[in-house]
């Protein structure tokens, strides 16, 4: 009922759009059915997934972990596009790509799944479980410019408009609180066998220290000077420059409306919020936050 509430509430419909255990998703990239199938699939001890709400810093990760098990070799880690390397669970189908992975690789996941929606053997198997959130309103200033540019959302509102479907959480993937909230409690209740749990304004505030920190948790040994390399290899300048790190895919953006690499800070939600929404978004947050003592950077 809420789900309907909500598409009679907002004019934006993206077309293939259907909701699926109460979450929004888009129809020619994902299916019901391989929803239902990514729950079932098998994982092996060590498989590495990269789970975040949308706009988080997923891309940001991938590539530190790509450098990570490279061992900070850039051609290598570099040798394919990152939508290559790691599968994205729900997308496309792309889960099935992982049985075919050989055995002696370390495999590498990414997803915007909701915990509920993983696959079971996640908390069965020793699945390293890397969580990367970002403060709300940046996520939600990135996620209106996905919107803007991704032909298929063809997102033709303003932002204001924008802003009423993320509080209200008509987005794909669900809304940011619930999803926040959900792997913060995982974290606190050891739902994982093993999870590293960061955020994008700390990845921002000492690369250094991320890299050799995401390198601890992969059990990956590194000298400085390689933790100090990866850090630059995967800084933002690099990554835009880099095209199998930097999406620029004419097929599925608009790239007259946004990049994908589009400005790689904090803080930009000041350009967007009105201080009337900044405080409508600051009340909602303490309402559906409650409990949760995870703290954000937004400068
Ligand atoms: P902006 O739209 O604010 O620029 P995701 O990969 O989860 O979709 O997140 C995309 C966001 O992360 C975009 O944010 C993108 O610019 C930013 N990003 C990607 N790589 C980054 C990097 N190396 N450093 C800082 N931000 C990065």
């Amino acid at each position: 009922q809420h789900c309907k509430a909500l598409q009679e509430k907002f004019k934006h419909k993206i077309k293939t759009e259907y909701f699926h255990d109460g979450v929004l998703f888009e129809g020619l990239a994902t299916s019901k059915e391989s929803l239902l199938e990514i729950r079932d699939l098998e994982l092996r001890d060590g498989d590495i997934l990269i789970d975040t709400y949308p706009k988080c810093g997923t891309t940001w990760m991938i590539q530190i972990v790509s450098l990570i098990l490279a061992k900070g070799d850039v051609d290598k880690a570099n040798e394919k596009p990152i939508h290559e390397r790691v599968p994205f669970l729900e997308l496309y189908g792309e889960y099935k790509q992982l049985k075919d992975m050989p055995i002696e690789a370390q495999r590498c996941m990414k997803s915007h799944l909701q915990l509920r929606m993983l696959p079971k053997q996640t908390t069965e198997k020793k699945v390293k479980v890397i969580y990367v959130a970002r403060n709300p309103k940046d996520t939600a200033v990135s996620f209106y410019h996905l919107y803007r540019m991704d032909k298929t959302y063809n997102f033709q509102g303003t932002w204001n408009e924008f802003f009423e479907m993320y509080i209200d959480g008509y987005l794909l993937w669900g809304n940011w609180f619930d999803h926040i909230k959900q792997y913060w409690n995982a974290k606190q209740d050891g739902t994982f066998s093993e999870m590293f749990l960061t955020t994008y304004e700390d990845m921002h505030k000492n690369p250094f220290k991320s890299v050799k920190d995401v390198a601890t948790f992969l059990n990956v040994e590194l000298d400085e000077n390689t933790v100090a390399k990866i850090a630059t290899e995967s800084s933002f300048d690099k990554m835009k420059a880099n095209p199998n790190t930097n999406f620029r895919f004419e097929e599925w953006f608009d790239l007259s409306k946004s990049e994908f690499m589009r400005k790689g800070k904090v803080g930009d939600w000041k350009n967007y919020f009105t201080v009337n929404q900044s405080e409508q978004f600051d009340k909602r947050f303490a309402e559906k936050m409650e409990g949760c003592s995870w703290k954000f950077d937004y400068e």
